[in-house]
């Protein structure tokens, strides 16, 4: 390790040091982490194509009609999966169980479903292009007959005391992952969780707020190429490197982002005083926005436990303060943001 790689890590180490600080401060932090956890899905799932937008998982969540299901039941199978391993990890060792187990229900219902979810690949898979076949495909992982063995390789890795700072073994598992790929598909979606669950289970996070795709989605091709120079020239260094300044830009990308929704909290309520409609129902409406920001009179109705009559109004005074704006442009089943 030379004198620029010891300074990264240095770098990273303080940095998501005070992203966790910051788990352990923040009065709301379930909700926080639930927002992240929509981010991560989405942009988890976009880095190899699917589409699908804030917006749609909002309305699904809601029962709105929505065109491009198959993508948006992708994501919340991500949400799914995450939360499942994390709280699995409360109690559960990280071992190919677990993994088993998430996949499982990463893969379930979508187009995912004749990929054998939750079971590890039984014929051979390869990485390239849409349309590439096996002979022209930029990588061809381990044969099925390989992949067990490799898993449990990597599960003893995961387990032994290794005598490195943690945030390098993370970087080694990951790729180790995307290399065996032992599913004949969601190995990368499973192997950016296994990042999150690894810093989780070793108790370098209390809570989850770390999570890399959004990098690994701006740097996409870089991405894949370092993957391949490890395999291909034995590049590890670089390799470390990439994944410590994602680590680095991560947690100051993700401390940027919780001031300043404490910051809005913050002015929206002083905005609600200022204009003297700082009601309780008012407040609670606030609250309830910072968990789903995107809702209808009948839906805030419904979790406020108030009357259409108190719901109507009160939105409408938040629309008028520039709070909440209507999406549909509709006269009818009107949704605010
Ligand atoms: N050259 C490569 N070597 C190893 N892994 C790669 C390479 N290029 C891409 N990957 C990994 O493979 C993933 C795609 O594999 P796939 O099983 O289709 O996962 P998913 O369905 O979750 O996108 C990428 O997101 C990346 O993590
Ligand atoms: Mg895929």
């Amino acid at each position: 390790m030379d004198g620029s790689l010891g300074k990264l890590l240095a770098e990273a180490n303080i940095s998501l040091g005070r992203l966790d600080v910051m788990g352990y401060l923040l009065p709301n932090v379930e909700h926080i982490i639930a927002m992240y956890v929509q981010k991560e899905a989405l942009l988890s799932s976009q880095i190899e194509g699917t589409q699908a937008s804030m917006e749609d998982l909002f309305e699904y969540e809601s029962n709105l009609p929505i065109k491009n299901i198959q993508d948006v039941e992708e994501v919340v199978n991500y949400i799914k999966a995450l939360n499942h391993g994390l709280k699995r990890l409360e109690e559960f060792p990280m071992s190919i169980r677990l993994i088993k187990e998430v996949h499982h229900i990463l893969l379930t219902d979508t187009r995912g479903r004749e990929k054998t979810p939750g079971e590890f690949k039984r014929s051979q898979n390869w990485i390239g292009p849409a349309g590439s076949s096996l002979k022209n495909a930029s990588f061809v992982p381990p044969p099925p007959s390989e992949a067990l063995h490799a898993m449990g390789e990597l599960e003893l890795y995961m387990h032994k005391e290794e005598n490195l700072p943690i945030l390098i073994v993370a970087a080694l598992i990951h790729n180790q992952f995307e290399t065996i790929h032992p599913f004949l598909d969601g190995n990368g979606r499973l192997g950016r969780l296994l990042i999150t669950f690894y810093l989780c289970w070793k108790k370098v996070m209390q809570k989850p707020l770390l999570y890399l795709s959004y990098y690994f989605k701006l740097h996409r091709q870089e991405y894949y190429d370092r993957l391949n120079l490890v395999r291909e020239q034995g590049e590890y260094e670089q390799w470390i490197q990439f994944f410590l300044k994602g680590i680095l830009w991560t947690s100051e990308d993700a401390l940027r982002t919780i001031k300043k929704v404490l910051a809005l909290a913050d002015n929206h309520k002083k905005l609600l005083i200022q204009k003297k409609i700082a009601s309780p129902m008012a407040i609670a409406l606030l609250d309830h926005l910072f968990i789903k920001p995107h809702v209808s009179v009948q839906e805030i109705t419904a979790s406020l436990e108030i009357s259409y009559t108190t719901a109507q109004p009160l939105i409408n005074q938040f629309r008028d303060l520039d709070i909440l704006r209507e999406v549909t442009g509709l006269k009818r089943n009107r949704r605010f943001s």
